[in-house]
């Protein structure tokens, strides 16, 4: 369930952030003045509360991990020794060859985050035989990159509401380029999060039971599994272009008249106070 709220959330985020984006790129070209506010602001609304879920549903489904999966949070955290107060990374790397994580660390914060308890232990990679170990420097990464990308993306909700609330949205460059840059974010770090879950639980396909490799199939042979998989990014590729073809061209083409006039019962209000400019 943590994992599919966290990633419900993630796909608000993409949704809001492409928004934002969109809004952004119109305003630093100073078209579609009131329709790029309207989008910035409410994707905004929605971008922050979506930033603050992912960490929330992420703390949720880091408890999980720390619980079902103890090898894989081992390995996002490049915690070697089972100690209490087990600390947690900032950023690093992680030097396999020594069993040692290199970077800045805050001492107890991965024990409180997996059970509220600074002082509990957390299980280390050095209690795990080395051949039930994920890839644990691309786990690292991976897991980082996402919650350094959701951390970032925060952040910028955070400034970009302050300078919308403070009417001050149109005055930075630099805040409207990374507003049309900030759609890259949800995907870089949903991509991440799922190579993370997906590297960190490895060599397991049911953890702990069944191993991925003796869940391959007897039937169907490796050539089988490529030719289709070449086939699908083949498809996946064109199906990309397209979307990426089209929505460039609608976003170059921009809102229509009648977009910008409220229709229904809020065209009311909206009449009463000026309509669109
Ligand atoms: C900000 C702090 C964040 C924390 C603490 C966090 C935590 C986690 C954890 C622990 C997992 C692994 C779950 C598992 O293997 O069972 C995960 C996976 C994932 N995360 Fe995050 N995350 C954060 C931010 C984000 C953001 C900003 C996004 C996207 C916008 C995101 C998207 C994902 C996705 C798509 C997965 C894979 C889910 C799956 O395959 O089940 N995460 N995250």
């Amino acid at each position: 369930m943590n994992r599919l709220s966290h990633t419900v959330v993630g796909a608000w985020q993409a949704g809001a952030w492409l928004m934002i984006s969109v809004g952004g790129w119109y305003l630093l070209h100073r078209r579609h003045r009131d329709f790029a506010l309207a989008s910035v602001k409410i994707g905004l609304g929605l971008a922050a509360v979506a930033a603050l879920l992912s960490l929330v549903t992420g703390d949720a489904s880091a408890r999980g991990v720390a619980r079902n999966q103890p090898a894989k949070l081992a390995a996002f955290e490049g915690l070697w020794q089972t100690v209490p107060q087990a600390p947690l990374h900032l950023f690093g790397w992680v030097d396999k060859a020594h069993g040692r994580t290199h970077g800045p660390e805050v001492t107890g914060l991965l024990s409180w985050l997996a059970y509220g308890d600074s002082g509990r232990p957390v299980t280390g990679l050095e209690a795990i035989r080395p051949a039930d170990r994920p890839p644990v420097n691309a786990s690292f990464q991976l897991f980082h990159l996402m919650v350094g990308v959701g951390c970032l993306l925060i952040g910028l909700a955070v400034w970009a509401e302050i300078a919308s609330w403070r009417g001050r949205l149109e005055q930075s460059r630099l805040l409207l380029w990374l507003l049309t840059l900030s759609v890259l974010g949800p995907q870089i770090a949903n991509q991440a999060g799922w190579w993370a879950a997906e590297i960190g639980r490895q060599p397991w396909i049911v953890y702990g039971l069944l191993r991925t490799s003796d869940a391959l199939s007897k039937v169907v042979t490796a050539n089988q599994v490529a030719a289709s998989m070449v086939m699908f990014i083949i498809v996946y590729l064109l199906l990309f272009a397209v979307f990426v073809f089209l929505l460039n061209d609608k976003i170059r083409h921009g809102p229509d008249d009648g977009d910008l006039q409220p229709t229904g019962k809020w065209a009311l209000g909206f009449k009463a106070k000026g309509g669109a400019k």
